[in-house]
């Protein structure tokens, strides 16, 4: 019936291609940036690792990578991105702002203002970044679902804030913001991003918001919550990585909440933490639905868990579609 409608009544032709997109996409970041310098925020992912790498084929060493580490990163994230990016040929700046993240985070709970408050911090280092090298654009590997569930068009309510989109201070010192993906759903930026041979680690890595472990978090963010989430999530990745269930996921994690229990060590009472298991199936983010992980796994995660965090006392599995629940708990 789609087809009847799209092929034979508004006479579409299914001619997108890859190679037309990366043509028309560089042709129009030349004619945005000109001679002007850019720097291109880049999180490690395949979005920003794409929209650099095209930018990079526009205009050459004027567009500068800036990597900046808010603290809220996965385990060898930055070791990740430096590897990577010394392959690649792209000029990379790292910023250390584990700090300022944290500072600006301080006793703040709501998940919305936490997600303004990571996007306008993101603004003001890039800020920072390209006043010193004198750059005047900025460029994001925004993809259309950020935008729909930021709320862009009239008939789309807003989910959460996107931190690159919706994130973003009405005030900001760039001339313009680049966004070459803005219309690409994430499936489409694998084919072009894998048209491009960006290497397969980057293409295939499972997507990690912009914000990262604080909405990962919930509640107030500290430091000794983010290292038993990082150190959580590790071993989800790992467990999982081992599986055959890995290939059919499209995310996997861990969750911090904000919730204690009762649990026993050894012959004592202990108070603890608790962590959710998050893993879900999806093609493009809009819906997913909860994987359906093997016990065995499951259970090898909650063991080591609770044996290598000591301050957790219990482990749950996250059972929702989205809708109702969104893939992250904040
Ligand atoms: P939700 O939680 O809305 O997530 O179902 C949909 C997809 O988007 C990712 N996500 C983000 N990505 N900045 C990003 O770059 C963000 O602020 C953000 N919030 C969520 C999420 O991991 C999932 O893949």
């Amino acid at each position: 019936m789609l087809k009847n409608y799209i092929f034979d009544i508004c006479k579409c032709h299914a001619n997108w291609k890859p190679e037309d997109f990366i043509e028309k996409t560089i042709q129009e970041i030349k004619d945005k940036i000109g001679n002007k310098k850019a720097i291109s925020a880049l999180s490690g992912g395949v979005d920003s690792s794409l929209a650099t790498i095209l930018a990079s084929k526009a205009i050459g060493k004027n567009v500068n990578a800036v990597f900046v580490d808010h603290g809220f990163m996965r385990e060898g994230e930055v070791d990740f991105v430096k590897e990577v990016f010394k392959e690649l040929d792209v000029k990379l700046t790292l910023v250390n702002a584990k700090k300022r993240f944290l500072k600006k985070l301080r006793g703040i709970r709501d998940p919305e203002k936490k997600r303004t408050i990571i996007g306008s911090e993101f603004i003001a280092v890039f800020e920072e970044v390209a006043r010193n090298i004198g750059a005047e654009y900025l460029i994001q590997g925004t993809i259309y679902s950020d935008r729909i569930e930021s709320g862009i068009r009239n008939y789309s309510k807003k989910i959460k804030t996107h931190h690159n989109v919706a994130g973003i201070p009405s005030k900001i010192e760039f001339k313009g913001i680049v966004e070459p993906l803005k219309d690409l759903y994430k499936d489409e930026v694998r084919k072009i991003a894998e048209t491009l041979e960006l290497p397969q680690k980057i293409v295939w890595r499972q997507p990690f918001p912009g914000p990262g472990l604080a909405v990962r978090v919930t509640c107030e963010v500290t430091e000794e919550k983010v290292n038993l989430v990082r150190r959580a999530d590790r071993i989800v990745e790992e467990e999982i990585d081992k599986s055959r269930v890995k290939r059919s996921l499209w995310q996997y994690f861990a969750v911090l909440i904000d919730t204690k229990s009762t649990g026993v060590r050894g012959d004592s009472r202990a108070y603890g933490y608790t962590v959710v298991i998050r893993a879900v199936e999806s093609k493009e983010a809009m819906t997913a639905s909860f994987a359906k992980i093997p016990y065995d796994i499951l259970e090898k995660i909650s063991t080591r868990i609770t044996n290598e965090l000591s301050s957790v006392t219990r482990v749950v599995f996250d059972i929702t579609h989205k809708p109702p629940a969104t893939i992250e708990w904040e």
